[in-house]
């Protein structure tokens, strides 16, 4: 009984200061180079994606646009089903960069979540719509699962809102994504799916995978407006596309959590109602946005 958190508590202590260990080896490290940054001899290396085909009917998608994208370029199964947990661990590491040790704690958590064994047992994607295990309320990306059961597909009217609303530029005139634009839209959503979803629930974790997820937007995806157009939108990665993190180990959870943490502290719903009040909008209408709901499901 007590050596079950026990060994949970161990293995999260292990990873950390094996993220740690990676963390330094960063610093110490030249970068990949820029046109590099996938292995050679992967999926995707000199950005040559294999080819994209979206889902057909019976194939399993989920609520996450990353490994659906991956699915849609049969990185992972192109049917979404019978994934390893240790085969998302590596292809995830090879795809995005992100780090070995966020590689195997997500994958891992995941396969806890579902009751499986993390090195031996599969899993679908739509698997991981379990709702308020890692799937949550209040995405940027798709309704609230009460309003919308079917979590594969985007919500195109939030996607194209979030990005509308990117403010920053990079060196060549690109239209960036900044934190201040990603912590304005995830507070407006949770307060909207709070007024319109009768069922809506946040707990504190589930804000920290808000904005755990989101924070891919600007790591991974380095905020790219035009990259996150065909990535969040089709849950296609663009012809050339690559990680945009150069870190030689990844990106670890420790380097992460400092985006993280500045997108959760940020969100302000009591602000952001006061301000709304302050401009004399009204709140979202309830019956309109399950009218809305209807209409897609
Ligand atoms: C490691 C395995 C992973 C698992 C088990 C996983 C699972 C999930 C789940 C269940 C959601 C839905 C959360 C919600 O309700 O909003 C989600 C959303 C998301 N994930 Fe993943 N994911 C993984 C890896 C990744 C990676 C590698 C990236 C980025 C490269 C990523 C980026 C995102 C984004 C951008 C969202 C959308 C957030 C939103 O709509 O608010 N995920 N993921």
């Amino acid at each position: 009984m007590v050596l079950e958190p026990l060994g949970k508590l161990f293995n999260t202590a292990a990873v950390l200061s094996w993220d740690a260990s990676l963390t330094l080896t960063n610093t110490l490290r030249w970068n990949r180079k820029v046109g590099q940054v996938t292995p050679a001899g992967c999926p995707g290396a000199g950005g040559k994606w294999p080819e994209f085909i979206p889902p057909k009917e019976g194939d399993s998608r989920c609520s996450c646009p990353a490994l659906n994208a991956m699915a849609n370029h049969g990185i992972l199964p192109r049917d979404g089903k019978n994934i390893k947990f240790t085969e998302m661990n590596q292809k995830i590491r090879e795809t995005y960069n992100f780090a070995a040790s966020f590689c195997y704690f997500v994958p891992n958590y995941a396969a806890t979540m579902l009751k499986k064994d993390y090195a031996n047992d599969t899993f679908d994607l739509v698997d991981l719509d379990l709702h308020n295990g890692i799937e949550h309320d209040a995405s940027l990306c798709r309704q609230d699962s009460a309003l919308v059961p079917d979590q594969s597909k985007p919500h195109a009217p939030f996607i194209r809102e979030l990005l509308d609303s990117a403010s920053g530029k990079d060196n060549d005139g690109n239209r960036l994504l900044t934190i201040e634009d990603l912590t304005k839209y995830s507070t407006k959503r949770r307060v909207e799916a709070r007024e319109t979803n009768p069922d809506f629930t946040l707990a504190k974790v589930h804000k920290t995978f808000g904005s755990s997820n989101s924070s891919t937007l600007l790591t991974i995806f380095g905020g790219r407006v035009d990259d996150l157009e065909t990535i969040l939108l089709e849950e296609r990665l663009p012809d050339g596309w690559e990680s945009r993190i150069l870190a030689p180990m990844g990106l670890t959870v420790i380097t992460f959590n400092l985006t993280v943490l500045r997108v959760e502290r940020g969100i302000d719903e009591e602000k952001f109602i006061a301000d709304r009040e302050a401009a004399g909008a009204t709140p979202k209408d309830p019956a309109e946005t399950a009218a809305a709901a209807e209409t897609l499901s």
